[in-house]
């Protein structure tokens, strides 16, 4: 199996036990989301990678159709269990490095949180996003900061305890966590017919403190870039 889905099954039944102290839920889900609201139009979404499905919750607050995707079951299975208020939530199963089971122009938004930093090459998914994207559309995703480490971070990694599935892999060497510069990142949303509308930042900030271990080393780093693209 495939080690990135391996670990999200093992973390599966743990992972909205640790929501509270993922740094992504926290700081990069309100910057999703306030792109999104803003959108006039968001008939329909999509989610990738939705895992157990916390952000596709929110997000059918401003959406009355929304689909996750995810390649992990047990996640879905997560997922499944939650219910949305008025809107049609659905959860699929399906590898986002493969063409998407959907429609040409068939979404308003398509949505990726904390997912393409666990693959290596984005640009044939981001093909696949702006085919099922309306014109107009937009794609909103994180990103991790490329900015070089300095020696006592490398030293001091950014951790939280409970990520285990996940950094016993790094730790043996295992590829898990992939990142591009934003300018490798914005030429091939250019090369696929997006628009780059927006990159904002979201920060190592004192609400993190209690957190994260080593914060002393981090506090002020930015965690992530969240890119808004549009289809044109
Ligand atoms: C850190 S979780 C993020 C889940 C959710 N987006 C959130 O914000 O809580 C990453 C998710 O991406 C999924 N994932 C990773 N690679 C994938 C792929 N190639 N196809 C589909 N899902 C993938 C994992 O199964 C996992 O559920």
């Amino acid at each position: 199996m495939d080690q990135v889905q391996d670990a999200y099954t093992e973390w599966a039944a743990g992972y909205d036990h640790f929501a509270k102290k993922n740094i992504g839920i926290i700081k990069n889900y309100p910057v999703i989301l306030g792109m999104i609201e803003k959108e006039p139009r968001k008939d329909r979404g999509l989610e990738l990678g939705c895992g157990t499905g916390l952000l596709t919750v929110k997000l059918s607050k401003y959406c009355p159709e929304i689909i996750g995707l995810d390649f992990s079951e047990p996640m879905l299975q997560e997922a499944r269990k939650k219910s949305s208020l008025g809107a049609k939530m659905s959860f699929q199963t399906g590898d986002i490095t493969k063409s998407l089971p959907f429609n040409n122009d068939f979404f308003d938004f398509v949505v990726a949180s904390l997912v393409f930093n666990h693959i290596e090459n984005i640009e044939p998914i981001v093909n696949e996003i702006q085919r099922v994207l309306k014109i107009g559309g937009i794609l909103v995703f994180d990103e991790a900061d490329m900015t070089p480490r300095t020696p006592e971070q490398l030293k001091h990694k950014l951790r939280v305890a409970e990520l285990d599935p996940l950094l016993k892999r790094r730790d043996e060497g295992i590829g898990i966590w992939f990142g591009r510069p934003l300018d490798k990142v914005k030429s091939l949303l250019e090369r696929a017919g997006f628009k780059v509308e927006d990159v904002a930042k979201t920060v190592v900030d004192k609400e993190l403190e209690p957190i994260v271990e080593n914060y002393q080393h981090h506090k002020g780093r930015v965690f992530s870039l969240i890119i808004k693209a549009r289809k044109i």
